[in-house]
């Protein structure tokens, strides 16, 4: 076993901060879907690893997760790995690294069969299979055949079976938890190789340095950089921040996704597979007018262009309600059986935040922010790339990123709905062979460079002791704002400048940050402060990113450039910042237009129809 508890003390500002040390083989930030199935790998691979969270491992968002996992299982009808490779290339509206896409649709099946091996208590078919719904953009024989029942579900709480079922096997190989620890910022030596976090703890206000040979970001999406979301409040992509700050890129932050049904008012999700089980949309005239979008397959077209098709019927006045600002998602046609056994979940949460009973009557919904395609960018082992050298796959060494944390790149320019569930657990999995192939048991490790809880403990100090004149959710509200209305579903260049200059003015705004609580233990104030500054950049590296991105692909739709153009556009984009001029800086990478094996060839590009 690694040393722990080693200590030693750091001044800030004629402050002591004495900190706790830990050395473990692997740190894991995050315990949701990604961050558990890292932490079960690493450990059978016989390596030391602690999971590091901000809060119980099962309340992280992973929990919320309704509708289902993909997988190719073909328990409803015929299906193919290599057809759910070719609809997240097409979901992906070809900015997918194919590499990536490969290998998650080829391992996805045994990673589901893994889950169920341990536990998860999935919904069956008469036969006692794996039930598999339908879901948006999932098809059959590369798009030309029927929707593929692809989706494997436990009712409508899939994600929560599989968080509790996996925090039960991290405990079952005896991680080592460390929980309401918050992760202030990443440790850097001079060679740019990543050894370890600093943290702070919630309870008790004592400061811990995590050192290790690898760390591993599941720090889950920002979605909370918007005002209506799906994600709850502790999504603020703190391993975003953390990877800012430390001057790397994040990728493809310009796509957002939002999904169509969120509950109008309250944001919360009323899952995909309400459709998946025959649920319908219609506009104030009543027309089913998914039927005009998406003539294949209606409903079920991919999320980007339901929401689309639900802010034009919107915009042109076919809009539901007094206000004529949302549309009904109707259920009361299907069968009782079916909304209990299937979806209880969503049943629950129309009668609670819109009052509904969803057999009599339709759910008031409007798209609302649900999913961040772009964040840190990884091959699709988990390793964290930089361009270092002219390589725009370099590995920056002793670091890596899973989950809607990272960019693998597997959902491009929009993700399939259930394709996020399998690319926590696959790569989850993909993360934990790769340590086991880079780090040995119980590896020395160098001695930490003598600066490394500077930074981190300069900024936490600098925040638990702001003096100045706009409270932090003051600026949380006006950078939620800014997003909300300057980078939607729909965008124009001028909105976006406009947009660019808003947020970066509320960046510059922190400098005149006021936190009252000056105390460490469970200062929620100064939690939110830390939070809302890994919101903040990574805001406005969405925004510059969007405004930069001269097309529309995926959930970027953009009125002043209404067509994807691959030959200039066919690239990530990589967003860096620098945090002492407040500037951010935009470069790019390829896509990779190359499979993993030569058992599939490279999907070309072609128009995105359904
Ligand atoms: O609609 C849903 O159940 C969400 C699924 C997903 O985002 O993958």
């Amino acid at each position: 076993m690694h040393m722990n508890g080693a200590a030693s003390s750091l001044s800030m500002g004629g402050r002591a901060y004495p900190i706790t040390d830990h050395i473990y083989d692997v740190i894991v930030v995050g315990a949701g879907g990604a961050g558990l199935r890292a932490v079960v790998g690493c450990a059978q691979a016989g390596l030391s690893v602690a999971c590091i969270s901000k809060v119980f491992p099962t309340r992280s968002h992973t929990v919320a997760a309704q509708g289902g996992v993909a997988a190719a299982l073909g328990n409803m009808g015929p299906d193919d790995w290599k057809w759910h490779m070719y609809d997240t290339v097409k979901g992906s509206d070809w900015l997918g690294d194919q590499d990536a896409i490969e290998y998650l649709c080829r391992n996805a099946p045994q990673a589901v069969y893994e889950l169920e091996h341990w536990g998860v208590p999935f919904s069956r078919t008469v036969e006692g299979k794996i039930y598999q719904r339908p879901f948006g953009g999932m098809t059959t024989d590369f798009g030309k055949g029927p929707p593929a029942q692809r989706t494997c579900a436990a009712a409508d709480r899939t994600g929560h079976a599989m968080l509790h079922t996996m925090y039960g096997q991290a405990l079952k190989h005896q991680t080592q938890f460390f929980i309401e620890y918050f992760a202030l910022d990443l440790i850097m030596d001079q060679q740019g190789v990543c050894r370890g976090v600093v943290c702070l703890k919630l309870d008790d206000g004592t400061i811990h340095r995590f050192q290790s040979s690898l760390t591993i970001l599941a720090t889950g999406g920002y979605g909370r950089a918007y005002l209506s979301a799906t994600s709850a409040h502790t999504c603020t992509g703190d391993g975003g921040g953390m990877v800012l700050r430390a001057g790397l890129p994040l990728q493809d932050m310009e796509f957002v996704q939002f999904h169509p049904t969120g509950i109008y008012g309250a944001g919360c999700l009323i899952t995909e597979g309400a459709r998946g089980e025959g649920g319908y949309l219609t506009n104030s005239e009543g027309e089913r007018f998914m039927e005009r979008y998406a003539p294949s397959v209606k409903d079920l077209a991919p999320r980007d262009m339901v929401s689309r098709a639900i802010t034009l019927e919107i915009r042109e006045g076919r809009g539901i309600g007094k206000l004529k600002d949302h549309a009904f998602l109707h259920l009361e046609h299907l069968d009782p059986a079916i909304l209990s056994e299937r979806l209880p979940g969503i049943s629950e949460s129309a009668k609670i935040f819109a009052g509904v009973d969803v057999a009599r009557q339709p759910i008031p919904i409007l798209p609302t922010v649900h999913y961040n395609m772009g964040g840190i960018p990884t091959n699709y082992h988990g390793e964290v790339l930089c361009k270092i050298n002219g390589d725009p796959d370099a590995v920056v060494q002793g670091l890596m990123a899973l989950g809607e944390a990272a960019c693998v790149s597997v959902h491009g320019a929009n993700r399939l709905g259930s394709n996020s569930l399998i690319d926590l657990v696959v790569f989850g999995r993909a993360a934990g062979i790769r340590a086991s192939e880079l780090v040995k048991p119980n590896a020395a490790q160098p001695q930490l460079p003598t600066d490394s809880a500077e930074m981190a403990l300069s900024r936490l100090d600098r925040l638990r002791h702001a003096d100045g004149s706009v409270r932090t959710a003051q600026l949380r509200d006006k950078m939620q704002r800014m997003m909300q209305s300057h980078c939607a579903v729909y965008r124009t260049g001028e909105v976006l400048d406009e947009g660019v200059a808003g947020i970066n003015e509320t960046w510059r705004l922190g400098g005149d940050i006021k936190v009252s609580d000056r105390s460490l233990i469970w200062n929620s104030d100064l939690v939110e402060s830390l939070e809302y500054d890994n919101l903040i950049v990574q805001a406005v590296v969405t925004m510059e990113s969007a405004a930069n991105r001269l097309e529309s692909r995926g959930a970027h739709a953009r009125e002043d450039y209404p067509d994807r153009d691959d030959v200039n556009w066919m690239k990530h984009t990589l967003a860096t910042i620098d945090v002492n001029k407040m500037k951010t800086s935009i470069d790019y990478r390829p896509v990779h237009n190359y499979t993993m094996s030569n058992e599939v060839s490279y999907i070309e590009p072609k128009a995105r129809v359904y």
